[in-house]
């Protein structure tokens, strides 16, 4: 699938490009704000990072699927997660600390912040999501790309994967009686990471009176 205009398709080449350095920056700028957090906490919050960029094809399809005309306009203006990171933590404290790590830093700005976690979706889902601006310094401009970043637990991780799977092998609507188990499900998860976090602020303080 491609756009019927051979300009807008040279257009989208480039586009991907520039997708393509802007996730490069992004990366980096992570690494370094997270290995510097483990350093001075001597901690690692993060268990691990994937990151993505959507396919041309993909990118494509979520257009049609959202009603619009398939034009190089419409990716731009409606395709927010063109490039695509998520940081998955252990505990529930360790996403907001991820979280304002990532606000405080000048390297990117802040366009869009959802929290999932205090106002989880109808279907359940559970997630910090930052839609942020990337500089990309190209020979005689700066240009800002957009990246959705996913905070999570990888208690929300597994019941993320495990939703989308559901949800993709059937290409029917889900039953209310499967769409409830699911909500079910993560509302178990949800009161797993409160008590996994609680374990964690206990052992923690048990350390510090070690000490
Ligand atoms: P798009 O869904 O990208 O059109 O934009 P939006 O404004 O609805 O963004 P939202 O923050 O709701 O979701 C963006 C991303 O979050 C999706 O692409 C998924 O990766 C993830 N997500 C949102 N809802 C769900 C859900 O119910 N289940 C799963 N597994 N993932 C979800
Ligand atoms: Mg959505």
């Amino acid at each position: 699938m491609t756009f019927r205009d051979i300009r807008e398709n040279k257009r989208l080449e480039e586009m991907m490009l520039k997708y393509e350095f802007a996730l490069n920056i992004l990366e980096t700028h992570l690494n370094i704000l997270i290995k510097e957090f483990a350093f001075s906490h001597g901690y690692n919050p993060v268990d691990h990072i994937k990151s993505r960029i959507k396919e041309e094809k993909s990118a494509l399809k979520k257009l049609e699927k959202k009603g619009y005309e398939l034009t190089y306009y419409n990716l731009v203006k409606h395709i927010h997660d063109m490039i695509g990171i998520r940081i998955v933590c252990s505990f529930l404290s360790d996403v907001y600390d991820i979280v304002k790590l990532i606000k405080s830093s000048p390297q990117f700005k802040l366009k869009e912040e959802k929290d999932y976690i205090k106002h989880p979706k109808k279907s359940g889902y559970i997630s910090y999501h930052l839609l942020v601006l990337v500089p990309i310094y190209l020979n005689d401009t700066i240009e800002y790309m957009e990246a959705e970043i996913q905070i999570r637990t990888m208690a929300m991780d597994f019941w993320a994967s495990l939703d989308h799977k559901i949800q993709y092998k059937l290409s029917k609507t889900l039953s209310k009686e499967i769409i409830d188990e699911l909500y079910n499900c993560s509302l178990n998860i949800r009161a797993l990471d409160s008590r996994m976090n609680r374990l964690n602020k206990v052992v923690k303080n048990y350390i510090e009176t070690d000490v």
